[in-house]
């Protein structure tokens, strides 16, 4: 502790913590871009939410952080809000030795070759989107794209495809998360908890909708262990319940519901939004449209991949990642981060600095196809190190096989003349109005060869 009395805290904003958590929910690009120019690339903040955190705007500051000891710089304690959702052996709230092992276990489920299986099953959600949709009438991007990410998770994560099990589990999941999406949700279920109000009707029905979808994946932990063709499958709950670390052990019950859990609730939302964020953006925006629709058509595939880290640098879902500072206090910048202190490397400011793209308000996906390209600490959509999103290629992968096949069989077009706000929902950054779009004729059918084959 005497340290921490030592510490040189970097400078920040003299305001009561009232006016700096206005100046977080109002209005976060305005409020950290006056600090930035003000106080510089390291800044103290204080809201109604802390006791204090440093938020980091410079890139090499940042690939200091990412780069740092993992468990002097600890992700766990950032996360923790999520842990009454995730288990405690979650890979998202887990540090040291124990999350690097939850991390290589889950590793070879994520790997190119193994995405590439999940094709098929993303480019059919996308087919019964599009099927769904209204023709001519507004509907939410956002909600569109969250049934379809789910279905996508349900398939290739959980590997419950069809039936009265898949319905099931879909209708409990459904319960579960809905409340923890809405504006506060996860906030007002973990001050409810840390209060302990026990028989409060939110933790009681949150505790009773999470034991019911655990129910279904302990029942299904077990069909899974008797399985004698489980090699075979290629779904991520089965390799899984296979994995086994340097010792040979497998992971328990509770771990593999832990992960099962946390790929959930860390990959459907958070795709669903840069997905709803990629139709908002593009369809106000006839050039990139154009050029995407063209390269797309010429069967070329690296603008569509551009596109979409454009995307999430000029949209991105979660504005910032933290790391509690552990063990001893961190020099940074010349400062002293004592014990206890949360570092957050602020994700959107990053991707804002006019130094590392010019005119950063402006959708241009050739960004990344010049000779000197964004590098990792500059984009950094995904956090970093360690403990980057191990969802990473998955999301990205997903994203241009749903563009690109709703680029082949429908017209959307924008129901508002402006892009939508950005509101903040919980830890994401969503399209206030959940981007609003409307189907413009009857969709195409499916490409005449690829109906044949089927
Ligand atoms: C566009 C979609 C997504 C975005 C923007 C996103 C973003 C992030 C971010 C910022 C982190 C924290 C990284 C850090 O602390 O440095 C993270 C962690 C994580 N994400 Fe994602 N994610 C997305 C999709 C996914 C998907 C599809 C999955 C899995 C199916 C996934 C699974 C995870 C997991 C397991 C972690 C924890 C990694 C660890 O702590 O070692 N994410 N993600």
């Amino acid at each position: 502790m005497e340290a921490s009395t030592r510490a040189v805290l970097p400078p920040g904003p003299p305001l009561p913590k009232l006016l700096q958590t206005l100046g977080f929910v109002v209005s976060p690009a305005r409020f950290f871009d006056a600090c930035r120019s003000r106080y510089g690339d390291v800044v103290h903040f204080k809201t109604l939410f802390d006791s204090g955190f440093v938020m980091v705007f410079d890139p090499t500051l940042v690939k200091e952080i990412f780069k740092g000891d993992p468990d002097q710089l600890r992700a766990g304690p950032a996360n923790e809000l999520l842990g009454p959702v995730l288990g405690e052996r979650s890979v998202l709230l887990l540090d040291g030795a124990e999350h690097l092992r939850q991390r290589r276990l889950m590793l070879p489920a994520f790997h190119g070759q193994r995405l590439r299986s999940y094709e098929r099953i993303m480019r059919e959600a996308t087919d019964r989107e599009i099927d769904s949709w209204p023709v001519g009438e507004p509907f939410q991007a956002l909600r569109s794209m969250q049934a379809l990410t789910l279905d996508v998770i349900m398939r290739a994560v959980f590997g419950v495809s069809e039936g009265e099990r898949y319905r099931e589990l879909h209708r409990r999941i459904r319960e579960m998360l809905d409340p923890i999406s809405q504006p506060l949700g996860v906030l007002v279920l973990t001050l409810s908890l840390a209060r302990r109000v026990r028989g409060g009707s939110t933790v009681q029905r949150f505790e009773e909708r999470r034991r019911r979808v655990d129910e279904l994946i302990y029942d299904e932990i077990e069909r899974r262990r008797s399985d004698p063709d489980l090699a075979d499958r290629e779904d991520v709950f089965s390799s899984l319940v296979l994995a086994e670390d340097e010792d040979g052990r497998r992971m328990t019950d509770q771990e593999i519901r832990d992960e099962l859990v946390t790929l959930l609730v860390a990959g459907h939302e958070t795709t669903a939004t840069a997905l709803a964020w990629a139709f908002d953006l593009l369809l106000h925006d006839t050039r990139v449209m154009e050029e995407l629709a063209r390269r797309l058509a010429d069967g070329d595939e690296k603008y569509a991949d551009a596109f979409v880290k454009e995307v999430l640098r000029i949209r991105p879902v979660i504005p910032g990642v933290g790391r509690v500072v552990h063990r001893e206090p961190f020099e940074l910048a010349g400062y002293t981060i004592p014990v206890g202190m949360e570092i957050n490397p602020s994700i959107a400011s990053i991707h804002r600095r006019p130094d590392s793209y010019p005119a950063p308000a402006e959708l241009r996906p050739e960004r990344f196809l010049e000779d000197d390209p964004p590098d990792t600490y500059t984009w950094i959509p995904f956090g970093g190190g360690t403990r980057r999103c191990l969802g990473a290629s998955f999301a990205t992968f997903e994203m241009r096989v749903v563009i690109s096949r709703v680029l082949e069989r429908a017209t959307l077009e924008a129901v508002e003349a402006e892009p939508d706000a950005i509101q903040r929902r919980g830890i994401t950054m969503v399209p206030k109005n959940g981007a609003p779009v409307r189907l413009a004729q009857a969709p195409r059918a499916a490409r005449i060869a690829e109906a044949a084959a089927a």
